[in-house]
Protein backbone atom coordinates (compact mmCIF):
# COMPACT_ATOMS: atom_id res chain seq x y z
CA UNK A 1 0.00 0.00 0.00
CA UNK A 2 2.88 2.64 1.25
CA UNK A 3 4.72 1.50 -1.55
CA UNK A 4 1.75 2.80 -3.86
CA UNK A 5 1.45 5.90 -2.26
CA UNK A 6 5.22 6.53 -3.65
CA UNK A 7 4.35 5.89 -6.64
CA UNK A 8 1.32 8.12 -6.83
CA UNK A 9 3.76 10.59 -5.04
CA UNK A 10 6.13 10.11 -7.93
CA UNK A 11 3.29 11.15 -10.54
CA UNK A 12 2.27 13.76 -8.35
CA UNK A 13 5.98 15.12 -7.86
CA UNK A 14 6.31 15.04 -11.65
CA UNK A 15 3.59 16.57 -12.64
CA UNK A 16 3.05 19.19 -10.73
CA UNK A 17 5.02 21.94 -11.31
CA UNK A 18 7.74 22.50 -8.49
CA UNK A 19 6.14 25.00 -6.91
CA UNK A 20 6.96 25.49 -2.98
CA UNK A 21 3.52 24.07 -2.65
CA UNK A 22 3.78 20.97 -4.46
CA UNK A 23 7.13 20.51 -2.68
CA UNK A 24 5.51 20.97 0.27
CA UNK A 25 2.61 18.65 -0.55
CA UNK A 26 5.04 15.83 -1.26
CA UNK A 27 6.96 16.13 2.03
CA UNK A 28 3.47 16.12 3.80
CA UNK A 29 2.53 13.01 1.82
CA UNK A 30 6.00 11.58 2.44
CA UNK A 31 5.89 12.04 6.33
CA UNK A 32 2.04 10.64 6.22
CA UNK A 33 3.26 7.37 4.41
CA UNK A 34 6.26 6.58 6.85
CA UNK A 35 3.57 7.24 9.63
CA UNK A 36 1.28 4.76 7.76
CA UNK A 37 3.70 2.29 8.09
CA UNK A 38 4.25 2.47 12.01
CA UNK A 39 1.90 -0.24 13.49
CA UNK A 40 2.43 -0.04 17.42
CA UNK A 41 3.44 3.71 18.77
CA UNK A 42 2.99 3.59 22.63
CA UNK A 43 3.55 6.66 23.64
CA UNK A 44 1.59 8.06 20.63
CA UNK A 45 3.71 10.63 18.85
CA UNK A 46 2.52 9.96 15.72
CA UNK A 47 -0.94 11.52 16.78
CA UNK A 48 0.38 14.88 16.39
CA UNK A 49 1.70 14.21 13.30
CA UNK A 50 -1.64 15.93 11.57
CA UNK A 51 -2.90 19.01 10.01
CA UNK A 52 -3.65 20.68 13.13
CA UNK A 53 0.04 21.90 12.74
CA UNK A 54 2.60 22.55 9.96
CA UNK A 55 5.13 19.59 9.50
CA UNK A 56 7.63 21.16 10.72
CA UNK A 57 6.85 21.21 14.39
CA UNK A 58 5.70 17.75 14.22
CA UNK A 59 7.33 15.69 16.80
CA UNK A 60 10.69 13.90 15.37
CA UNK A 61 10.41 16.22 12.49
CA UNK A 62 13.17 19.20 11.84
CA UNK A 63 13.38 21.49 9.30
CA UNK A 64 15.62 24.26 7.28
CA UNK A 65 14.93 27.29 8.95
CA UNK A 66 14.89 29.16 5.71
CA UNK A 67 13.61 26.53 2.98
CA UNK A 68 11.05 24.51 5.37
CA UNK A 69 12.44 21.21 4.38
CA UNK A 70 12.60 18.44 6.54
CA UNK A 71 16.64 18.09 7.53
CA UNK A 72 15.93 15.66 9.82
CA UNK A 73 13.92 12.76 11.44
CA UNK A 74 14.54 11.80 15.00
CA UNK A 75 12.86 9.19 16.62
CA UNK A 76 14.80 7.52 18.86
CA UNK A 77 13.79 5.29 21.81
CA UNK A 78 10.33 5.59 21.39
CA UNK A 79 9.12 1.24 20.88
CA UNK A 80 7.92 1.58 18.14
CA UNK A 81 6.73 -1.31 16.10
CA UNK A 82 6.47 -0.94 12.19
CA UNK A 83 8.75 -0.56 9.20
CA UNK A 84 10.66 1.99 7.01
CA UNK A 85 8.78 3.54 4.52
CA UNK A 86 10.82 3.70 1.20
CA UNK A 87 8.74 7.12 0.70
CA UNK A 88 11.30 8.63 2.82
CA UNK A 89 12.94 9.18 0.04
CA UNK A 90 11.15 12.16 -1.06
CA UNK A 91 12.33 13.80 2.10
CA UNK A 92 15.31 15.29 0.06
CA UNK A 93 17.14 17.81 1.84
CA UNK A 94 17.04 14.76 4.65
CA UNK A 95 20.68 14.72 6.73
CA UNK A 96 19.69 12.77 9.29
CA UNK A 97 17.37 9.77 10.01
CA UNK A 98 18.06 8.70 13.68
CA UNK A 99 15.34 5.51 14.35
CA UNK A 100 17.77 3.67 16.65
CA UNK A 101 16.30 1.67 19.37
CA UNK A 102 13.06 1.13 18.15
CA UNK A 103 11.07 -2.46 16.97
CA UNK A 104 12.01 -1.08 13.06
CA UNK A 105 11.73 -4.46 10.79
CA UNK A 106 11.59 -5.45 7.26
CA UNK A 107 14.29 -4.00 4.75
CA UNK A 108 16.34 -1.11 5.11
CA UNK A 109 14.66 0.68 2.19
CA UNK A 110 16.57 0.63 -1.01
CA UNK A 111 15.30 3.94 -1.73
CA UNK A 112 17.27 5.79 0.73
CA UNK A 113 20.56 5.80 -1.46
CA UNK A 114 18.61 8.64 -3.43
CA UNK A 115 19.21 10.65 0.04
CA UNK A 116 22.28 12.49 -1.41
CA UNK A 117 22.41 14.78 1.25
CA UNK A 118 22.43 12.07 4.27
CA UNK A 119 25.06 13.06 6.54
CA UNK A 120 23.58 10.47 9.66
CA UNK A 121 21.66 7.14 9.52
CA UNK A 122 21.12 5.39 12.84
CA UNK A 123 19.25 2.19 12.68
CA UNK A 124 20.78 0.50 15.81
CA UNK A 125 19.20 -1.71 17.79
CA UNK A 126 16.03 -2.74 15.67
CA UNK A 127 15.09 -5.42 14.21
CA UNK A 128 15.75 -4.44 10.21
CA UNK A 129 16.84 -7.34 8.01
CA UNK A 130 17.70 -8.24 4.83
CA UNK A 131 21.01 -6.75 3.05
CA UNK A 132 22.66 -3.29 2.88
CA UNK A 133 20.97 -1.51 0.21
CA UNK A 134 23.43 -2.21 -2.77
CA UNK A 135 24.47 1.87 -3.55
CA UNK A 136 24.80 3.21 -0.16
CA UNK A 137 27.63 4.84 -0.99
CA UNK A 138 25.52 6.89 -3.21
CA UNK A 139 24.82 9.14 -0.15
CA UNK A 140 28.13 10.16 -0.46
CA UNK A 141 27.94 12.68 2.09
CA UNK A 142 27.39 9.96 5.35
CA UNK A 143 29.50 10.92 8.17
CA UNK A 144 27.66 8.40 11.09
CA UNK A 145 26.47 4.98 9.82
CA UNK A 146 25.16 3.07 13.00
CA UNK A 147 23.38 -0.07 11.89
CA UNK A 148 24.37 -1.91 14.99
CA UNK A 149 22.03 -4.93 16.58
CA UNK A 150 19.89 -5.69 13.73
CA UNK A 151 19.33 -8.85 11.70
CA UNK A 152 21.09 -7.95 8.64
CA UNK A 153 23.02 -9.73 6.63
CA UNK A 154 25.48 -10.36 3.11
CA UNK A 155 27.96 -9.11 2.57
CA UNK A 156 29.82 -5.84 3.19
CA UNK A 157 29.96 -3.90 0.02
CA UNK A 158 33.47 -2.75 -1.09
CA UNK A 159 31.77 0.11 -2.53
CA UNK A 160 31.28 1.43 0.55
CA UNK A 161 34.87 2.10 0.59
CA UNK A 162 34.43 5.59 -1.59
CA UNK A 163 32.78 6.92 1.58
CA UNK A 164 35.17 9.90 2.13
CA UNK A 165 33.55 11.47 4.75
CA UNK A 166 32.64 8.71 7.21
CA UNK A 167 33.52 9.24 10.62
CA UNK A 168 31.60 6.48 12.39
CA UNK A 169 30.69 2.84 10.57
CA UNK A 170 29.34 0.31 13.24
CA UNK A 171 27.72 -2.77 11.64
CA UNK A 172 28.05 -5.15 14.57
CA UNK A 173 25.99 -7.87 16.00
CA UNK A 174 24.29 -8.78 12.83
CA UNK A 175 25.04 -11.54 10.31
CA UNK A 176 27.24 -10.18 8.10
CA UNK A 177 29.06 -12.93 6.24
CA UNK A 178 32.33 -12.81 3.90
CA UNK A 179 35.37 -10.57 4.15
CA UNK A 180 36.21 -6.83 5.68
CA UNK A 181 36.57 -5.32 1.68
CA UNK A 182 39.92 -3.88 1.32
CA UNK A 183 38.47 -0.86 0.29
CA UNK A 184 37.78 0.17 3.79
CA UNK A 185 41.31 1.32 4.13
CA UNK A 186 40.44 4.45 1.76
CA UNK A 187 37.99 5.68 4.09
CA UNK A 188 41.00 8.38 5.71
CA UNK A 189 38.55 9.96 7.87
CA UNK A 190 37.50 6.84 9.73
CA UNK A 191 37.63 7.35 13.57
CA UNK A 192 35.62 4.26 14.31
CA UNK A 193 34.71 0.90 13.28
CA UNK A 194 32.94 -1.74 14.91
CA UNK A 195 32.48 -5.08 13.26
CA UNK A 196 31.84 -6.94 16.14
CA UNK A 197 29.58 -10.31 16.63
CA UNK A 198 29.40 -10.95 13.11
CA UNK A 199 30.30 -14.01 11.13
CA UNK A 200 33.23 -12.51 8.84
CA UNK A 201 35.65 -14.45 8.06
CA UNK A 202 39.49 -14.43 6.37
CA UNK A 203 42.70 -12.16 7.46
CA UNK A 204 41.88 -8.52 8.23
CA UNK A 205 42.99 -7.09 5.70
CA UNK A 206 46.72 -4.63 5.60
CA UNK A 207 45.21 -1.92 4.29
CA UNK A 208 43.12 -1.09 7.71
CA UNK A 209 46.18 0.24 8.60
CA UNK A 210 45.73 3.11 6.50
CA UNK A 211 43.04 4.38 8.48
CA UNK A 212 45.48 6.88 10.31
CA UNK A 213 42.63 8.26 12.04
CA UNK A 214 41.23 5.45 13.72
CA UNK A 215 40.52 5.52 17.86
CA UNK A 216 38.12 2.98 18.31
CA UNK A 217 38.55 -0.92 15.99
CA UNK A 218 36.30 -3.73 17.35
CA UNK A 219 36.34 -6.99 15.51
CA UNK A 220 35.71 -9.04 18.01
CA UNK A 221 33.65 -12.30 17.95
CA UNK A 222 33.89 -12.89 14.33
CA UNK A 223 36.17 -16.07 12.56
CA UNK A 224 38.77 -13.70 11.40
CA UNK A 225 42.07 -15.91 11.06
CA UNK A 226 46.01 -15.52 10.00
CA UNK A 227 48.29 -12.95 11.98
CA UNK A 228 47.19 -9.35 12.66
CA UNK A 229 48.81 -7.33 10.01
CA UNK A 230 51.42 -5.59 11.53
CA UNK A 231 50.46 -2.14 9.98
CA UNK A 232 47.53 -1.73 12.42
CA UNK A 233 49.55 -2.18 14.89
CA UNK A 234 51.04 1.01 13.80
CA UNK A 235 47.70 3.57 13.96
CA UNK A 236 49.05 5.79 16.81
CA UNK A 237 45.81 7.27 17.58
CA UNK A 238 44.48 3.94 18.51
CA UNK A 239 42.34 4.49 21.81
CA UNK A 240 40.57 0.98 21.92
CA UNK A 241 42.14 -1.99 19.92
CA UNK A 242 39.78 -4.98 19.84
CA UNK A 243 40.40 -8.43 18.14
CA UNK A 244 38.80 -11.00 20.78
CA UNK A 245 37.10 -14.58 20.17
CA UNK A 246 38.69 -14.49 16.58
CA UNK A 247 40.91 -17.67 15.42
CA UNK A 248 44.09 -14.74 14.87
CA UNK A 249 48.28 -16.00 15.42
CA UNK A 250 51.45 -14.81 15.51
CA UNK A 251 52.81 -12.91 18.39
CA UNK A 252 51.96 -9.48 19.51
CA UNK A 253 54.57 -7.16 18.57
CA UNK A 254 57.37 -6.11 21.07
CA UNK A 255 57.16 -2.61 20.00
CA UNK A 256 53.23 -2.38 19.89
CA UNK A 257 53.25 0.56 23.07
CA UNK A 258 55.57 2.49 21.29
CA UNK A 259 53.46 2.70 18.33
CA UNK A 260 50.36 2.71 20.34
CA UNK A 261 51.04 5.51 23.07
CA UNK A 262 47.21 6.13 23.42
CA UNK A 263 46.02 2.81 23.71
CA UNK A 264 43.78 2.65 26.82
CA UNK A 265 41.68 -0.80 26.24
CA UNK A 266 43.30 -4.07 24.36
CA UNK A 267 41.60 -7.04 24.16
CA UNK A 268 43.51 -9.76 22.26
CA UNK A 269 41.63 -12.79 24.09
CA UNK A 270 40.08 -15.83 23.08
CA UNK A 271 42.91 -16.15 20.19
CA UNK A 272 45.56 -18.39 19.01
CA UNK A 273 48.63 -15.68 20.38
CA UNK A 274 51.33 -17.55 20.92
CA UNK A 275 54.75 -16.65 22.29
CA UNK A 276 55.72 -13.82 25.17
CA UNK A 277 54.22 -10.90 26.21
CA UNK A 278 56.18 -8.02 25.31
CA UNK A 279 57.94 -6.43 28.30
CA UNK A 280 57.38 -3.20 26.26
CA UNK A 281 53.71 -3.24 27.28
CA UNK A 282 54.70 -1.85 30.62
CA UNK A 283 54.90 1.79 28.61
CA UNK A 284 51.64 1.82 27.62
CA UNK A 285 51.04 3.80 30.62
CA UNK A 286 47.31 4.68 29.74
CA UNK A 287 45.99 1.28 29.71
CA UNK A 288 42.87 0.72 31.53
CA UNK A 289 42.05 -2.97 30.34
CA UNK A 290 44.38 -5.41 29.35
CA UNK A 291 42.95 -8.72 27.82
CA UNK A 292 45.12 -11.61 26.63
CA UNK A 293 43.25 -14.25 28.42
CA UNK A 294 42.64 -17.70 26.64
CA UNK A 295 45.25 -17.74 24.25
CA UNK A 296 48.73 -20.06 23.79
CA UNK A 297 51.21 -17.14 25.44
CA UNK A 298 54.27 -18.30 26.64
CA UNK A 299 57.13 -17.50 28.89
CA UNK A 300 57.21 -15.03 31.95
CA UNK A 301 54.73 -11.97 33.12
CA UNK A 302 56.43 -8.96 32.73
CA UNK A 303 56.13 -6.38 36.08
CA UNK A 304 53.28 -4.13 34.80
CA UNK A 305 53.39 -1.70 38.21
CA UNK A 306 53.84 1.36 36.11
CA UNK A 307 50.38 0.56 34.86
CA UNK A 308 48.87 2.91 37.18
CA UNK A 309 45.53 3.20 35.39
CA UNK A 310 44.82 -0.48 34.67
CA UNK A 311 41.43 -1.42 36.16
CA UNK A 312 41.23 -5.44 34.12
CA UNK A 313 43.99 -7.62 33.91
CA UNK A 314 43.47 -10.95 32.12
CA UNK A 315 46.29 -13.17 31.15
CA UNK A 316 44.58 -16.04 31.84
CA UNK A 317 44.14 -19.84 30.09
CA UNK A 318 48.00 -19.72 28.55
CA UNK A 319 50.85 -21.34 28.84
CA UNK A 320 52.70 -18.66 30.94
CA UNK A 321 55.61 -19.52 33.19
CA UNK A 322 56.74 -17.95 36.48
CA UNK A 323 59.91 -20.30 36.93
CA UNK A 324 58.84 -20.18 40.92
CA UNK A 325 59.47 -15.84 40.99
CA UNK A 326 55.71 -14.40 41.25
CA UNK A 327 57.04 -10.58 42.15
CA UNK A 328 55.19 -9.42 39.22
CA UNK A 329 52.44 -9.44 41.87
CA UNK A 330 54.45 -7.29 44.23
CA UNK A 331 54.96 -4.59 41.22
CA UNK A 332 50.81 -4.59 40.74
CA UNK A 333 50.72 -3.50 44.10
CA UNK A 334 50.85 0.20 42.46
CA UNK A 335 47.71 -0.08 40.25
CA UNK A 336 45.79 1.24 42.65
CA UNK A 337 42.58 1.11 40.60
CA UNK A 338 42.79 -2.52 39.95
CA UNK A 339 39.72 -4.36 40.26
CA UNK A 340 39.99 -7.44 38.05
CA UNK A 341 43.05 -9.81 38.06
CA UNK A 342 42.80 -13.32 36.33
CA UNK A 343 45.80 -15.33 36.09
CA UNK A 344 44.37 -18.80 36.04
CA UNK A 345 45.40 -21.74 34.12
CA UNK A 346 49.04 -21.35 33.48
CA UNK A 347 52.00 -22.64 34.27
CA UNK A 348 52.56 -20.14 37.06
CA UNK A 349 54.73 -21.87 40.40
CA UNK A 350 56.33 -20.09 42.87
CA UNK A 351 55.18 -18.87 46.62
CA UNK A 352 52.48 -15.93 46.58
CA UNK A 353 54.63 -12.89 47.96
CA UNK A 354 52.99 -11.33 51.40
CA UNK A 355 52.96 -7.84 49.17
CA UNK A 356 49.25 -9.67 47.79
CA UNK A 357 47.76 -7.66 50.78
CA UNK A 358 48.71 -4.45 49.08
CA UNK A 359 47.10 -4.78 46.22
CA UNK A 360 44.30 -2.20 45.20
CA UNK A 361 41.57 -2.44 47.76
CA UNK A 362 39.21 -2.10 44.73
CA UNK A 363 40.44 -5.93 43.86
CA UNK A 364 37.28 -7.26 43.15
CA UNK A 365 38.50 -10.88 41.31
CA UNK A 366 41.16 -12.63 42.08
CA UNK A 367 41.77 -16.02 39.81
CA UNK A 368 44.96 -17.86 40.28
CA UNK A 369 43.76 -21.65 40.03
CA UNK A 370 44.60 -24.08 38.16
CA UNK A 371 48.35 -23.42 38.21
CA UNK A 372 51.62 -25.15 40.23
CA UNK A 373 51.62 -22.34 43.16
CA UNK A 374 52.91 -23.53 46.36
CA UNK A 375 53.79 -22.58 50.09
CA UNK A 376 51.49 -20.63 52.15
CA UNK A 377 48.61 -18.05 51.35
CA UNK A 378 49.70 -15.15 52.85
CA UNK A 379 48.05 -13.87 55.82
CA UNK A 380 47.88 -10.47 54.25
CA UNK A 381 45.51 -11.80 51.74
CA UNK A 382 42.65 -10.71 54.04
CA UNK A 383 43.21 -7.41 53.73
CA UNK A 384 41.70 -7.73 50.05
CA UNK A 385 38.31 -6.58 51.35
CA UNK A 386 36.57 -5.74 48.33
CA UNK A 387 37.05 -9.27 46.80
CA UNK A 388 33.76 -11.19 45.34
CA UNK A 389 35.50 -13.69 44.09
CA UNK A 390 38.30 -15.29 45.10
CA UNK A 391 40.04 -18.35 42.58
CA UNK A 392 43.25 -20.10 44.59
CA UNK A 393 42.20 -24.28 43.72
CA UNK A 394 43.90 -26.77 42.00
CA UNK A 395 47.70 -25.62 43.20
CA UNK A 396 50.08 -26.62 45.52
CA UNK A 397 49.02 -24.91 48.27
CA UNK A 398 50.85 -26.97 51.66
CA UNK A 399 49.80 -24.83 55.78
CA UNK A 400 46.32 -24.09 56.99
CA UNK A 401 44.51 -21.08 55.38
CA UNK A 402 45.03 -17.94 57.29
CA UNK A 403 41.80 -17.00 59.66
CA UNK A 404 42.42 -13.50 58.17
CA UNK A 405 40.15 -14.40 55.34
CA UNK A 406 37.16 -14.03 57.47
CA UNK A 407 38.13 -10.34 57.39
CA UNK A 408 36.41 -10.53 53.12
CA UNK A 409 32.81 -9.10 53.76
C1 LIG B 1 -3.53 16.63 16.12
O1 LIG B 1 -2.32 17.02 16.80
C2 LIG B 1 -2.56 17.76 17.96
C3 LIG B 1 -1.18 18.16 18.50
O2 LIG B 1 -0.54 18.94 17.57
C4 LIG B 1 -3.32 16.95 18.96
O3 LIG B 1 -3.56 17.69 20.14
C5 LIG B 1 -4.64 16.49 18.37
O4 LIG B 1 -5.29 15.61 19.25
C6 LIG B 1 -4.38 15.78 17.05
N1 LIG B 1 -5.66 15.54 16.38
C7 LIG B 1 -6.10 14.32 16.12
C8 LIG B 1 -7.43 14.24 15.40
O5 LIG B 1 -5.50 13.31 16.43
C1 LIG C 1 2.57 23.24 3.92
O1 LIG C 1 1.85 22.14 4.52
C2 LIG C 1 1.35 22.41 5.81
C3 LIG C 1 0.63 21.15 6.29
O2 LIG C 1 1.54 20.21 6.74
C4 LIG C 1 0.44 23.60 5.82
O3 LIG C 1 0.05 23.88 7.13
C5 LIG C 1 1.14 24.80 5.20
O4 LIG C 1 0.24 25.86 5.07
C6 LIG C 1 1.71 24.46 3.83
N1 LIG C 1 2.49 25.58 3.33
C7 LIG C 1 2.45 25.97 2.06
C8 LIG C 1 3.33 27.13 1.67
O5 LIG C 1 1.76 25.42 1.22
C1 LIG D 1 16.62 1.85 24.46
O1 LIG D 1 15.27 1.56 24.79
C2 LIG D 1 15.10 0.96 26.04
C3 LIG D 1 13.64 0.66 26.21
O2 LIG D 1 13.18 -0.03 25.09
C4 LIG D 1 15.61 1.89 27.11
O3 LIG D 1 15.52 1.27 28.36
C5 LIG D 1 17.06 2.27 26.84
O4 LIG D 1 17.50 3.24 27.77
C6 LIG D 1 17.20 2.83 25.46
N1 LIG D 1 18.63 3.05 25.19
C7 LIG D 1 19.07 4.16 24.61
C8 LIG D 1 20.54 4.24 24.42
O5 LIG D 1 18.34 5.05 24.23
C1 LIG E 1 21.57 0.11 21.62
O1 LIG E 1 21.47 -0.63 22.81
C2 LIG E 1 22.68 -0.65 23.56
C3 LIG E 1 22.46 -1.57 24.73
O2 LIG E 1 21.26 -1.31 25.36
C4 LIG E 1 23.02 0.77 23.98
O3 LIG E 1 24.23 0.77 24.69
C5 LIG E 1 23.16 1.64 22.74
O4 LIG E 1 23.40 2.97 23.11
C6 LIG E 1 21.90 1.57 21.91
N1 LIG E 1 22.10 2.30 20.68
C7 LIG E 1 21.25 3.20 20.25
C8 LIG E 1 21.61 3.91 18.99
O5 LIG E 1 20.22 3.45 20.84
C1 LIG F 1 40.42 1.93 -2.65
O1 LIG F 1 40.94 0.71 -2.24
C2 LIG F 1 41.14 -0.25 -3.23
C3 LIG F 1 41.58 -1.53 -2.56
O2 LIG F 1 42.38 -1.31 -1.45
C4 LIG F 1 42.12 0.29 -4.25
O3 LIG F 1 42.35 -0.64 -5.24
C5 LIG F 1 41.57 1.57 -4.82
O4 LIG F 1 42.49 2.14 -5.69
C6 LIG F 1 41.23 2.56 -3.74
N1 LIG F 1 40.49 3.67 -4.32
C7 LIG F 1 40.76 4.93 -4.03
C8 LIG F 1 39.89 5.93 -4.69
O5 LIG F 1 41.62 5.25 -3.25
C1 LIG G 1 55.33 1.89 11.41
O1 LIG G 1 55.61 3.28 11.42
C2 LIG G 1 56.97 3.58 11.40
C3 LIG G 1 57.15 5.07 11.49
O2 LIG G 1 55.98 5.75 11.51
C4 LIG G 1 57.59 3.03 10.16
O3 LIG G 1 58.97 3.26 10.18
C5 LIG G 1 57.34 1.53 10.09
O4 LIG G 1 57.84 1.02 8.87
C6 LIG G 1 55.89 1.23 10.18
N1 LIG G 1 55.69 -0.21 10.23
C7 LIG G 1 54.78 -0.82 9.51
C8 LIG G 1 54.70 -2.30 9.66
O5 LIG G 1 54.01 -0.23 8.77
C1 LIG H 1 60.10 2.04 27.77
O1 LIG H 1 60.41 3.21 27.08
C2 LIG H 1 61.69 3.71 27.41
C3 LIG H 1 61.88 5.05 26.75
O2 LIG H 1 61.06 5.19 25.63
C4 LIG H 1 62.74 2.71 26.97
O3 LIG H 1 64.02 3.17 27.32
C5 LIG H 1 62.48 1.40 27.68
O4 LIG H 1 63.36 0.42 27.21
C6 LIG H 1 61.07 0.94 27.45
N1 LIG H 1 60.80 -0.19 28.28
C7 LIG H 1 60.44 -1.33 27.79
C8 LIG H 1 60.18 -2.43 28.79
O5 LIG H 1 60.28 -1.52 26.60
C1 LIG I 1 55.19 2.42 41.05
O1 LIG I 1 54.89 3.75 40.62
C2 LIG I 1 55.97 4.67 40.79
C3 LIG I 1 55.48 6.01 40.35
O2 LIG I 1 54.41 6.42 41.14
C4 LIG I 1 57.16 4.22 40.00
O3 LIG I 1 58.23 5.09 40.26
C5 LIG I 1 57.55 2.81 40.40
O4 LIG I 1 58.58 2.37 39.56
C6 LIG I 1 56.36 1.90 40.26
N1 LIG I 1 56.69 0.59 40.76
C7 LIG I 1 56.72 -0.48 39.99
C8 LIG I 1 57.02 -1.76 40.69
O5 LIG I 1 56.53 -0.43 38.80
C1 LIG J 1 40.67 5.38 39.52
O1 LIG J 1 39.30 5.35 39.07
C2 LIG J 1 38.63 6.53 39.33
C3 LIG J 1 37.19 6.37 38.90
O2 LIG J 1 36.94 5.12 38.36
C4 LIG J 1 39.30 7.69 38.60
O3 LIG J 1 38.63 8.88 38.91
C5 LIG J 1 40.75 7.77 39.03
O4 LIG J 1 41.40 8.75 38.28
C6 LIG J 1 41.45 6.46 38.84
N1 LIG J 1 42.78 6.53 39.38
C7 LIG J 1 43.81 6.02 38.74
C8 LIG J 1 45.12 6.14 39.42
O5 LIG J 1 43.70 5.48 37.67
C1 LIG K 1 53.54 -26.65 32.24
O1 LIG K 1 54.02 -27.19 33.42
C2 LIG K 1 53.89 -28.58 33.47
C3 LIG K 1 54.29 -29.02 34.85
O2 LIG K 1 55.44 -28.35 35.29
C4 LIG K 1 54.76 -29.20 32.39
O3 LIG K 1 54.60 -30.58 32.38
C5 LIG K 1 54.31 -28.65 31.05
O4 LIG K 1 55.19 -29.09 30.06
C6 LIG K 1 54.32 -27.17 31.08
N1 LIG K 1 53.71 -26.71 29.86
C7 LIG K 1 54.21 -25.71 29.17
C8 LIG K 1 53.51 -25.36 27.91
O5 LIG K 1 55.18 -25.08 29.53
C1 LIG L 1 52.23 -2.98 52.42
O1 LIG L 1 52.15 -1.57 52.46
C2 LIG L 1 52.51 -1.01 53.71
C3 LIG L 1 52.22 0.48 53.64
O2 LIG L 1 52.57 1.03 52.43
C4 LIG L 1 53.97 -1.29 53.97
O3 LIG L 1 54.35 -0.76 55.22
C5 LIG L 1 54.17 -2.80 53.98
O4 LIG L 1 55.53 -3.09 54.10
C6 LIG L 1 53.64 -3.42 52.71
N1 LIG L 1 53.67 -4.86 52.87
C7 LIG L 1 54.26 -5.64 52.02
C8 LIG L 1 54.25 -7.07 52.35
O5 LIG L 1 54.76 -5.21 50.97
Amino acid sequence: MSNLLCFSLFLFSILSAATSRSINETETQALLAIKARILIDPYEVFVSWNGSRHFCDWPGVTCGRRHRRVTALRLPSLNLVGDLSPCIAYLTFLKVINVGNNSFRGPIPLEVTQLHRLEELVLANNSFHGELPRHLARCSNLKFVNLNGNALGGEIHAELGSLSKLRMLQLAMNNFIGTIPPSIGNISSLQYLSLMQNQLEGRIPIELGHLSNLRFLQLASNKFSGTVPKELYNISSIFSFGLADNQLQGQVPPYISLSLPNLRFIYLGKNKFSGPIPTSIANATGLIQLDMGSNELSGPIPNLGSLQNLQALNFGDNFLDSSNDLSFLSSLTNCTNLSLLWLYKNNLTGVLPDSIGNLSTNLNQFRIETNFISGAIPKGIGNLAGLEYLGLFENMFTSTIPDSIGKMS
